[in-house]
């Protein structure tokens, strides 16, 4: 995917920085992981608005907590959003399982066998559908929170821009400092003592990841936004069987991304500091960041 990767944020950055100043999450962190799923899954190019609209629509659900309290009896515009989605997925599967052979992820995951068992047709939607849940507002997140670092670390992006060596680091410390998942579940399968705290077998635990990543037994010193640390400790991606399925393509988008940015926007500032936020729980990232800018490199 990377060289795809690497066209797609070329054009996104194209056409922002024909003007003195661009939204980084709209024409940048947004759009780039609904086309990087969608060239994935071969959606043709023309469908492509819908993905964003169903992913934008999906937000609250992603964040787990879904606003309660609406009485209208109308679906909400996430279930809206989610039904037209599992509906365009049936037929996309559909459709290549009509025309087998080719190199999409689809094709591919229809084609898969495990001992002789394959993916039923629903396992198959809902993998798909999952794939875009999962890895759409959390990567866009990535993005936008490292962006945001970077532009308020000035000696950060010129590292970066001097050696595009860094971005791996980088993005760890993005994940780690600011992590787009800021917290995850998980239930106590046995009684089980945590610190001090007592839990009992079938409690609920809420684990706040984002606050273990500035624990200074783990992470020195760990307010400090710093890429050179001699090692990045996070639990951005999650931890044991229910790791991050995309952590690879993330990763890889949050690479060139953030190292594009750097080398290609010349002097970039924030308008506003600290951008508006989402109103989100557990996903965190800001709902614009509007930055100006002294040129851009081609
Ligand atoms: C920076 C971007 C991302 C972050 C921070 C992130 C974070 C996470 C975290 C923390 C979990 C574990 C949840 C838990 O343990 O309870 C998780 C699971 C998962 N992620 Fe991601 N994710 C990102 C991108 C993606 C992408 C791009 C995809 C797909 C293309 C994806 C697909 C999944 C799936 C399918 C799971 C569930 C795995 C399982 O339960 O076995 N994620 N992610």
């Amino acid at each position: 995917m990377e060289p795809t990767i690497a066209r797609l944020v070329d054009e996104l950055l194209d056409r922002a920085t024909g003007r003195d100043s661009f939204d980084v999450l709209a024409e940048l962190a947004s759009p780039l992981p609904v086309a990087v799923i969608c060239r994935m899954l071969g959606v043709p190019l023309a469908d492509e608005p819908l993905f964003r609209r169903w992913s934008a629509q999906l937000t609250r659900l992603v964040d787990g907590l879904t606003p309660a309290g609406d009485t209208s009896g109308e679906a909400p515009e996430w279930l809206q959003g989610m039904i037209e989605m599992h509906r365009y997925v049936n037929d996309l599967i559909a459709d290549r399982r009509a025309h087998p052979g080719g190199e999409d992820l689809i094709s591919e995951l229809l084609a898969a066998e495990d001992g002789g068992d394959r993916l039923s047709h629903d396992e198959l939607v809902s993998t798909v559908v999952l794939l875009l849940v999962a890895g759409h507002e959390t990567t866009v997140n990535l993005i936008a929170n490292g962006v945001l670092a970077l532009v308020r670390h000035r000696d950060r992006l010129a590292a970066l821009r001097a050696d595009p060596g860094l971005a791996p680091a980088v993005v760890e410390e993005v994940l780690r400092y600011d992590p787009p998942v800021q917290l995850t579940a998980r239930v106590a399968t046995e009684d089980m003592r945590v610190g001090e705290l007592v839990v009992p077998e079938r409690s609920m635990v809420i684990l706040l990841l984002a606050a273990a990543h500035r624990d200074p037994d783990a992470n020195p010193d760990p307010d400090r936004f710093d890429p050179h640390r001699s090692e990045i400790r996070h639990l951005g991606f999650g931890f044991g069987a229910h790791f991050c399925l995309g952590a690879p393509l993330a990763r890889l988008e949050g690479r060139i991304a953030l190292t594009r940015f750097a080398q290609r926007v010349q002097e970039p500032g924030l308008t506003a500091d600290p951008p508006p936020y989402r109103e989100h729980v557990n996903l965190r990232g800001p709902r614009e960041v509007p930055i100006t800018h002294a040129g851009a490199i081609r």
